[in-house]
């Protein structure tokens, strides 16, 4: 199986920027997908969206923090279309700030989303993909944990801790049935800004934002080049910035 068209695909963080451009372009290709976030309203408009265009779309309120959301999500893809192909851990939240300014809050709750939150579908998933033999695991990370900078420290942190999960999981998943990618963006123009609590750090973002980041249909992009391979052929990173970010 490759290509996009007939894959189930459920994807957290759906509701606004990367997630929900990817669902839109996952269901223009010919995907069914299964959205998970925990906005409702914005999950049936989106959901409406989709269906209005011909295309497969579910949604399910998912608080990525709770196990039991994500078996939930995992079980919906599964009873409404028969199988799940990827799982997309993309919801996250960016609490930026210098350490010292000790968020200890902030670190605690970009712990449980960035990184509890995609362990919580990696545990939900991995079950149906090796009753399967066959599943794809795609995170977005970010280029904070490839190009370290101050204000970023633990947010890139998560970010590297599920990359490194995900390569020890590739390591451990050699028998053809799981691959794993994980997708670096650098600035994407998204609603990420608006969970930075540091007025500093969220004015400097937005700003950079408006200034040259990019569409988050590129990252889109990106996501259905790797889901799209052949089953042979893992994509294990992709990293993605604006030309111009240093
Ligand atoms: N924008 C960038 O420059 C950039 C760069 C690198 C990496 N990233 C990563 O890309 C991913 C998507 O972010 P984005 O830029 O598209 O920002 P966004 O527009 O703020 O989207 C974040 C998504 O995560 C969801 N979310 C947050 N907390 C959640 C929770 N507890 N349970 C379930 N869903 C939750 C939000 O939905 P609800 O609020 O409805 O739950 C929303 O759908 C994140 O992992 C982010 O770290 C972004």
């Amino acid at each position: 199986m490759s290509g996009v068209t007939g894959k189930v695909v459920a994807i957290t963080g759906a509701s606004s920027g990367i997630g929900e451009a990817t669902a839109r372009l996952l269901a223009e290709r010919g995907a069914a997908v299964v959205l998970g976030a925990r906005r409702r309203e914005r999950l049936e408009t989106l959901v409406t969206e989709i269906r209005d265009r011909g295309g497969r779309a579910v949604a399910g309120v998912t608080d990525v923090t709770q196990r039991a959301d994500l078996d939930r999500l995992v079980q919906r893809a599964v009873e409404e279309f028969g199988q799940l192909d990827v799982l997309i851990g993309n919801a996250g939240i960016a609490k930026l700030g210098p350490v010292a300014e000790g968020d200890v809050e902030g670190w605690s709750a970009m712990i449980d989303v960035n990184v509890r939150g995609v362990l919580h579908g990696i545990a939900a998933a991995l079950p149906v993909f090796r009753r399967q033999g066959r599943g794809h695991l795609v995170t977005t990370v970010s280029t904070s944990g490839l190009k370290i900078v101050p204000g970023q420290a633990v947010y890139a942190g998560t970010k590297n801790a599920v990359r490194t999960i995900l390569e020890a999981l590739r390591q451990e998943s050699t028998d053809g049935v799981l691959r794993t990618t994980t997708v670096s963006p650098g600035f994407v123009r998204t609603e990420l800004a608006d969970s930075i609590d540091d007025p500093a750090e969220r004015e400097r973002t937005q700003r950079r934002f408006e200034e040259f980041a990019l569409d988050p249909a590129a990252v889109a992009r990106a996501i259905a080049f790797a889901i799209e391979q052949p089953e042979d052929v893992e994509i294990g990173d992709i990293t993605i910035r604006p030309t111009v970010q240093n």
